[in-house]
């Protein structure tokens, strides 16, 4: 795939719009974590320092095209200024005239954030008429929303067809760094697919055993596996209804040739709690009355010395119920596994996920991989092999 990116692209004096994911997460009105603030700051002060008018639209959370006064953009025009350490304006409405007015009032290399795009009904429709309004406000149109880019809207999609539109320098690293993991990957290559339930992650492993060579399942997701092998699982979350979904899957592998790496130990418990007794047993004895809740020291050693001849990994979803002490023991173990490797050269990593991203920060990893993606829904469809609306609208 290709796309356009800002290089030698000329922006003094323009208005660029910048669609940006500000979809960040508010715990009481206050903004609990500035990542993709961070992230999506050298695409703006880029282009102010190279003269442009910023203008920068964004969604936050589903208003479902009303105006929520909680939805406001502007607790995160303040934040973007304070990463910025500038002036960031920002503007009562994304189009119209308030809209016209806040950019009509903007000097070169100026910065401002406009309201949430979803107070209007236009948005999630990608209504071509509302992709007209917005477009009014720009002459060129930069997307930096990877993790927004699974959604066909009218400022991630609509509007891109209208005007010249190009890859900012987030959406651009996203890009490459999925690439280099899936699609021109250094081989062989792992992928370790972990989380509750196989029913949401179905495309997903569908896709990947066509394109790793090691497929590693761990989470209560591997317990479905089990169950569909006849082993027991004894009280372990399970899905019941997917046992011939999940042979599908070994089957498909197999004729791929991506060999399937389920656990080969659990660690046990009567209930997901804090503190409570565990034993760990091996696959095939687990107690009628107990649950897996994480996989086991012989399966993290398995995965480790697997991963020693790997030269890709992706990795999305954790092995146990990592929330939970002790049940992040081999999540923690594998992060750190896998930071190593990446730290001596030896292995590109390329993570993904909001429970991923949890796991890394909470084994202290997460700034050792080679590249942990902004997104969350963007990052699963892109696993799937799906191509994203926002991107497609890029290419050329
Ligand atoms: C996200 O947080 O995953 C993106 O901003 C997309 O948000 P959405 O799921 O509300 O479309
Ligand atoms: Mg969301």
């Amino acid at each position: 795939m290709s796309f356009r990116t800002l290089d030698g692209v000329a922006v003094a004096g323009k208005r660029v719009l910048v669609r940006a994911d500000l979809n960040v997460p508010v715990r009481d009105g206050r903004i609990t974590d500035l990542t993709r603030i961070e992230r999506l700051s050298p695409t703006i002060r880029e282009l102010s320092e190279k003269g442009a008018r910023v203008v920068v639209l964004s969604h936050f959370d589903r208003p479902k095209g009303k105006r929520v006064p909680e939805m406001s953009l502007a607790p995160m025009a303040t934040a973007l200024g304070e990463v910025l350490g500038r002036k960031v304006r920002f503007g009562e409405d994304c189009c119209g005239v308030a809209g016209q007015q806040t950019v009509d009032a903007m000097n070169d290399g100026d910065v401002a954030v406009l309201e949430n795009t979803r107070f209007h009904a236009g948005e999630e429709k990608n209504d071509p008429g509302f992709a007209a309004e917005l477009a009014k406000l720009g002459d060129i149109f930069v997307n930096d929303a990877f993790s927004a880019a699974h959604r066909a809207h009218a400022s991630t999609e609509g509007i891109a067809r209208l005007l010249p539109s190009y890859a900012g320098r987030l959406m651009q690293a996203e890009l490459e760094a999925l690439e280099a993991a899936l699609t021109t990957p250094l081989r062989p290559v792992m992928a370790i697919v972990g989380g509750s339930k196989v029913s949401t992650k179905l495309d997903l492993l569908g896709n990947l055993v066509g394109k790793v060579n090691v497929l590693v399942i761990g989470g209560a997701m591997a317990n479905t596996f089990l169950a569909a092998g006849g082993v027991g699982v004894g009280r372990s979350l399970q899905e019941a209804d997917l046992h011939d979904t999940a042979l599908d899957i070994v089957a498909k592998a197999k004729a791929a040739g991506c060999e399937i790496v389920l656990p080969v130990d659990a660690v046990t418990a009567s209930a997901l709690q804090a503190g409570v007794t565990t034993t760990t047993v091996a696959i095939g004895a687990v107690p009628a009355d107990q649950m897996i809740l994480d996989v086991g020291p012989r399966t993290v050693a398995d995965i480790t010395a697997r991963l020693a001849s790997m030269r890709t990994l992706v990795w999305n979803g954790p092995v146990g119920a990592f929330e939970t002490a002790p049940f992040d023991a081999a999540t923690s173990a594998l992060a750190h596994a896998v930071a190593a490797a990446t730290q001596a050269g030896a292995l590109r990593s390329v993570a993904g996920g909001g429970d991923t991203v949890s796991a890394l920060k909470h084994a202290g990893v997460l700034d050792q991989m080679s590249y942990v993606s902004s997104a969350g829904g963007a990052f699963l469809e892109w696993l799937e092999g799906k191509t994203l609306p926002g991107v497609a609208a890029l290419e050329g």
